[in-house]
C-alpha cells in the first residue's frame, strides 16, 4: 500500500480560551453554542468520511451522521451519499457494542484496530460493520489513510478527534486544514487535553499553518487553519 496517497484530512475542534478540548474529568465535549453544532455540520459534511478515536465516540455519544436535512440533500445533489462514510479507530480493540455509533447504521462504518476483536464482540455488532485488523507494524495513521484513498475513495476525511488520534495525524504530518471554535471559557487542569493530547505530549517537530479566516460571533471566534507548504 502506497502511503503517499492519502485524503485531505481537516479536522475540527471547540476549544476553551485557555486551549483546552475536554475537562480534567475527560468529560463530553458539547461546550461550544449552536453556531458552533451548525458549522460542525457544514464541516461534516464536507467529507467522504468522518473519523473519529474510540474514546471520542464512546464518551460524545456519537452517531457521527449529519442531522441538517438541506446538508443531506446538497450532498445528494452533488452526487455523493447522503452521509459520509464512518471511521473509528481503536487500536486496542475495545469496543463497547452498546456505544450509539452502532445503533442508527444510516451509513457505513468502518472500525480500524491493532487487535484481534473476539467473535463475540464481533457477532453483537450490526452485520454491516467492517472491521479492518492490521496487526504488528501493519497499524498505522498512514496505513489507515493509505486504505481509505485507494480503497473507499475517500478524498475528503473530516477527523473530529479526539486528541489522541489527533496527536497521531500531526506527528503523521497529516492535517491539511484545522477548524477550531475559541469559546469563552477557561477550564484549566494540567490533566485537561489540547487539542494534541495532555501538556508532555510533545510532537517530534513543530508544524507551520497559516490563518485563513476568522469569523466573530455571539462570543465564540471561528478559526481556519491552513498546512503552510
Ligand atoms: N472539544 C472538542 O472539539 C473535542 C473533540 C473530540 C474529543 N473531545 C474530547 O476529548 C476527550 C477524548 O480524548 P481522547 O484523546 O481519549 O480521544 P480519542 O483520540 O478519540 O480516543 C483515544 C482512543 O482512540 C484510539 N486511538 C486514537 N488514536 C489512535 C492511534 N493513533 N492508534 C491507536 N489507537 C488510537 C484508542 O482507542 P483504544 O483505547 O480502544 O485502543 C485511544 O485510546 C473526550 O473528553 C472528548 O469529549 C473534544
Amino acid at each position: 500500500m502506497n502511503h503517499e496517497l492519502r485524503p485531505r484530512v481537516i479536522v475540527n475542534f471547540a476549544m476553551t480560551a485557555d486551549g483546552k478540548v475536554s475537562t480534567r474529568n475527560w468529560t463530553p465535549s458539547g461546550f461550544g453554542s449552536r453556531t458552533d453544532r451548525q458549522r460542525l455540520q457544514e464541516i461534516r459534511a464536507r467529507g467522504d468520511a468522518l473519523m473519529v478515536g474510540r474514546n471520542t465516540a464512546e464518551i460524545d455519544r456519537m452517531s457521527m451522521g449529519i442531522s441538517r436535512l438541506e446538508l443531506r440533500q446538497a450532498r445528494k445533489t452533488a452526487g455523493k451519499p447522503a452521509e459520509p462514510l464512518r471511521v473509528l479507530v481503536s487500536g486496542r480493540g475495545h469496543l463497547n457494542p452498546q456505544m450509539k455509533i452502532f445503533s442508527t447504521m444510516r451509513s457505513p462504518l468502518l472500525i480500524f484496530t491493532a487487535a484481534t476483536v473476539s467473535s463475540s464482540i464481533r457477532n453483537a455488532f450490526p452485520k454491516s460493520v467492517v472491521i479492518h485488523t492490521l496487526l504488528g507494524e501493519a497499524f498505522s495513521i498512514q496505513a489507515i489513510l493509505s486504505i481509505l484513498y485507494c480503497e473507499y475513495q475517500v478524498r475528503t476525511l473530516v477527523c473530529e478527534g479526539g486528541p489522541t488520534l489527533m496527536h497521531a495525524l500531526l506527528e503523521a504530518d497529516a492535517v491539511a486544514e484545522i477548524n477550531l471554535t475559541i469559546t469563552p471559557l477557561i477550564f484549566g487542569g494540567y490533566g485537561a487535553p489540547s487539542l494534541s493530547g495532555l501538556p508532555g505530549s510533545f510532537l517530534a517537530r513543530p508544524l507551520d499553518f497559516q490563518l485563513k479566516s476568522m469569523d466573530v460571533n455571539g462570543g465564540e471566534c471561528f478559526l481556519t487553519y491552513e498546512r503552510k507548504q
